[in-house]
C-alpha cells in the first residue's frame, strides 16, 4: 500500500523523461532536417530539373522554345533562397547604391577606386547593353567558354540565335564560326587576357573589363583615352596596348559578381576579403553569375575539362592538350565545378556541350 505513491511518482518521472527525450530528439531531428535540406553554401541538396509547382503554373504553358521571362532567377531562387536578382551588369554612376561592393578592394569590390571609376564612367557615358537589348522583356544569353569540347559540334548557328552572346578573353571567332558562331554581344576580359592584335577585335561588340586588381582600372583608363600604357609592371603576362573601341563601347563589369561567386555561390576562402590562395573564381563562373542576375534564360557551351582525356584539346582554338592544365594558385577548379554542376543539375542553366556534368550528373 505504501509503495503506491512512490510507484506513481516513478512512473510519472519516467514518462516525463520519455517525453523530455522525445521533445529533445524531435527538436534535434527538425534542426538536422533543416541543415540537411541545404548544403553549406545554402543550395538545396536534392536537386533535379523538375519545376516547383508555382513555376510550372507560370512557365508550363509556354510553347516550346519561347523565352521564359524571369526563368533563370526564379529557378535559382528555388534552389538557393538567398538569391536576390537585382544587380546590374555594369557599373554606372549610381553604383554606390550597392553598398556591398564599397567595403572590398578589387577584385571583390571598388574600395579606394572611386576616383578612377568616376573618370572612366564619365568617359564611357554608356552603362547598358544598348537600347534594343535593354528594352527586351525576355532575353536569352549564352556564355561561350573556351573549351576544346566546342570543336566539331557545329553549334555556331544555334549560339548565334541567342539574344546575348558572351565571349571571354581572347577566344577567337574568325575561322571557327561553324562551331562557335559569329555573333559577339560582349567580350569580358582582364588586361592579360585581352586580344592583342587590333584586327582580331570584332566590330559591334562591347568591350567589358573584369577588374581583378587596382592596376586593371589604370590600364582601362589608358585604353579609353588612347594613351601610351603607363607601365607594364604588375601584370602577370603581356597585355594589350590598344583596344580599338570607342569609349561608348566600353564597360566595367560589376565586381559584385566576383564577390558573390567566390564567397557565396562557390564558397571559396574569404581571406578577410583579400585576394588569396584559391579564392578567385574563373572568368567563366563570373560571367555565369552575371547572367543569372541579368538574363531570363542562361545557357553555356565550351565549359568543363575532362582530365581523363589528357590528349583532347584544352581550348577550341589552339593545340595545347588537356594534360597541360596546371595546378592553379588562384582558382579552385574542383570547388567551382561543384557549383556549376548544381546549376546544370537543377536546370538553372543549360549546358549545350555537356562538359560540366559529362557522363553523370
Ligand atoms: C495553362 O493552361 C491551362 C489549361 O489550358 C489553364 O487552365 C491555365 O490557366 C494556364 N495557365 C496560365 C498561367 O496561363
Ligand atoms: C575536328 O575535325 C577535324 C577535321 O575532321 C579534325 O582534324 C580534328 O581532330 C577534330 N577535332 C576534335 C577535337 O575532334
Ligand atoms: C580547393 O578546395 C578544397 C575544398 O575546400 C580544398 O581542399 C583545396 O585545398 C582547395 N584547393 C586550392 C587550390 O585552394
Ligand atoms: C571523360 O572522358 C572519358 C573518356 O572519353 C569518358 O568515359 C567520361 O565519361 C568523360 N567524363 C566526363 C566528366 O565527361
Amino acid at each position: 500500500m505504501r509503495m503506491k505513491p512512490s510507484r506513481n511518482f516513478l512512473l510519472g518521472l519516467c514518462s516525463m523523461l520519455v517525453l523530455g527525450f522525445l521533445y529533445y530528439s524531435s527538436a534535434r531531428i527538425s534542426l538536422r532536417g533543416y541543415s540537411s535540406l541545404y548544403d553549406k553554401q545554402g543550395f538545396l541538396r536534392k536537386l533535379d530539373s523538375s519545376l516547383p509547382l508555382e513555376l510550372m503554373y507560370k512557365y508550363g504553358n509556354l510553347s516550346e522554345g519561347s523565352c521564359k521571362p524571369g526563368f533563370a532567377a526564379a529557378k535559382m531562387t528555388a534552389i538557393y533562397p538567398k538569391f536576390t536578382k537585382l544587380v546590374p551588369m555594369f557599373l554606372d554612376p549610381n553604383y554606390k547604391r550597392f553598398s556591398k561592393i564599397g567595403d572590398f578592394s578589387p577584385p571583390f569590390g571598388v574600395k579606394s577606386q572611386e576616383n578612377i571609376i568616376h573618370t572612366l564612367l564619365s568617359a564611357t557615358k554608356s552603362y547598358g547593353l544598348g537600347e534594343e537589348l535593354d528594352s527586351m522583356n525576355c532575353k536569352t544569353c549564352i556564355i561561350v567558354g573556351n573549351g576544346g569540347i566546342l570543336s566539331n559540334k557545329s553549334l555556331g548557328q544555334r549560339i548565334d540565335d541567342f539574344d546575348v552572346v558572351v565571349r571571354l578573353n581572347e577566344a577567337p571567332v574568325t575561322g571557327f564560326e561553324k562551331d562557335v558562331g559569329s555573333k559577339t554581344t560582349m567580350r569580358i576580359t582582364y588586361p592579360e587576357g585581352a586580344i592583342q592584335s587590333i584586327e582580331r577585335y570584332e566590330a559591334q561588340s562591347l568591350f567589358v573589363l573584369s577588374a581583378f586588381k587596382a592596376l586593371d582600372f589604370k590600364w582601362l583608363r589608358d585604353m579609353i583615352f588612347n594613351q601610351k600604357l603607363h607601365s607594364t609592371n604588375g601584370f602577370w603576362k603581356s597585355v594589350a596596348r590598344h583596344v580599338p573601341r570607342d569609349p561608348s563601347e566600353m564597360r566595367i563589369l560589376n565586381p559584385y559578381f566576383i564577390q558573390e561567386a567566390s564567397f557565396k555561390l562557390i564558397g571559396l576562402p574569404h581571406n578577410n576579403g583579400q585576394m588569396g590562395r584559391g579564392n578567385i573564381p574563373t572568368l567563366g563562373s563570373v560571367a555565369i553569375t552575371m547572367a543569372l542576375h541579368n538574363c531570363d534564360e542562361v545557357a553555356v557551351a565550351g565549359f568543363g575539362y575532362n582530365i581523363s582525356t589528357p590528349n583532347a584539346p584544352l581550348h577550341y582554338y589552339e593545340n595545347i592538350r588537356m594534360s597541360a592544365i596546371k595546378e592553379s594558385w588562384t582558382h579552385n577548379i574542383s570547388k567551382e565545378k561543384e557549383f556549376l554542376v548544381k546549376l546544370v543539375k537543377a536546370g538553372v542553366i543549360q549546358d549545350w556541350t555537356n562538359g560540366i556534368c559529362g557522363a553523370g550528373c
